[in-house]
């Protein structure tokens, strides 16, 4: 047989997967693997999606998206974020973040480029550069509280640089940037032609203030691509929505490579989506509260158990050293899994510096997160046991 293209070995299993495929063969096992709301989505947007299949919307729509759909997404930015993106030509929606991550990178990448990723980082992006026969440069922010910093940043640009992603508020940390923090970075980056991909989103999970955007910025506005949907602030991770936010040249060409991949979204997605945007303000509030509960209950948990962890101020993750109890966070989590039969991702499925933490969710229900805890403490007792 031809070779395959010559990039597709340099693309592993990602941990979580990896990992989550062991979690089926044991019983009465407690996930909190799963980076995805344990709500059920809103009946208003259930009731849209339906009323759009019994209703025969069930046709292509413009490769961008619905243009209410677009409407209403330039309508829920600006009102968070006083920030205008025309729904004609700066918006483009794409079967979830992912895909929009995926367009985006294939936009914009040539072999031998450079895409700085701030780490740990979500284990989505390196796959797509690599693919695009591509390197990450990834930049250490374990001792910066999370934060990549303007000047680590600076330190790692070179003549290949092409881009850098930030996702803040962070999976797997839970870390957010404050509008300082932003702007300092910005200052670093504007008018380098470096793009600046923006993964927001956890924009809605976020806990003690208000979402603070490199949208923000118009200084940035003409190298910016700003990642949304609506898998984690709606619970809809099934439905596929997510969307592009850029300058007309630039949402052209993402565009282009969006209809090669996949003409558009599924269109009673669409429908639901406008109900989501236009209605969900309530229930993302209330879903909030509902995350600052378990939030607050884990994080106390873990900080009782010894373990040095930073309280997340965003995303619904968190993100515990265990290295004193061992270093390899795979070998860890496997054992947990073992003997408590509690599941949870190894750091170092977020790269290199991820390694020594583990990553649990706490967006599943507060019984379970309870008797996850129970389980992690007495694991760590055991241990502990055994190590001495
Ligand atoms: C940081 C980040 N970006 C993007 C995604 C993908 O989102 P979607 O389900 O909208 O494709 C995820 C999913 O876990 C994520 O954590």
């Amino acid at each position: 047989m031809k070779p395959l293209n010559q990039y597709i070995y340099d693309i592993e299993v990602p941990g979580t997967r990896q990992f989550a495929n062991k979690v089926d063969q044991y019983e009465n096992t407690i996930d909190l693997t799963l980076g995805q709301s344990g709500f059920d989505p809103p009946e208003y947007i259930k009731e849209a999606m339906i009323a759009a299949i019994t209703d025969n919307k069930l046709r292509y729509t413009h490769n961008k998206g619905l243009l209410e759909l677009r409407e209403t997404i330039s309508e829920y930015t600006f009102n968070r974020h006083q920030t205008y993106f025309n729904p004609e030509n700066e918006i483009v929606v794409t079967n979830g973040g992912s895909e929009g991550i995926d367009d985006v990178l294939r936009t914009i990448l040539n072999p031998g480029d450079e895409v700085i990723l701030p780490s740990p980082t979500y284990l989505g992006y390196e796959p797509i550069i690599k693919l695009a026969g591509c390197d990450t440069k990834l930049v250490d922010t374990t001792t910066t509280n999370f934060k990549p910093t303007a000047n680590n940043l600076e330190q790692a640009i070179t003549e290949k640089t092409k881009a850098v992603i930030f996702n803040y508020p962070t999976n797997p940390t839970g870390t957010t940037l404050t509008y300082d923090e932003i702007a300092s970075i910005v200052n670093v980056l504007k008018g380098t032609g470096i793009y600046i991909i923006t993964d927001e989103i956890y924009s809605e999970n976020v806990y003690e203030r208000k979402h603070r955007s490199f949208m923000e910025f118009p200084a940035i506005r003409n190298q910016l691509f700003v990642i949304n949907g609506l898998s984690k602030s709606h619970a809809l991770t099934g439905a596929r929505i997510g969307y592009v936010l850029s300058t007309p040249h630039l949402i052209e060409q993402v565009t282009a490579v969006h209809l090669y991949n996949s003409i558009c979204v599924a269109t009673p997605s669409q429908y639901g989506a406008i109900s989501a945007l236009k209605h969900g303000d309530e229930d993302i509030k209330k879903m909030s509260q509902a995350y600052v509960e378990r939030r607050n209950y884990i994080y106390s948990r873990i900080q009782k158990m010894g373990l040095p962890v930073e309280k997340p101020e965003g995303a619904f993750y968190i993100f515990p050293d265990i290295s004193q109890y061992n270093p390899n966070s795979f070998e860890f989590c496997t054992e947990l899994l073992e003997s408590e039969q509690l599941a949870v991702v190894p750091g170092k499925s977020f790269s290199q510096f991820g390694e020594g933490h583990i990553r649990l969710s706490f967006a599943c229900t507060m019984q379970e997160i309870a008797e996850a805890c129970d389980r992690l403490q007495r694991f760590l007792a055991n241990y502990d046991k055994q190590v001495n």
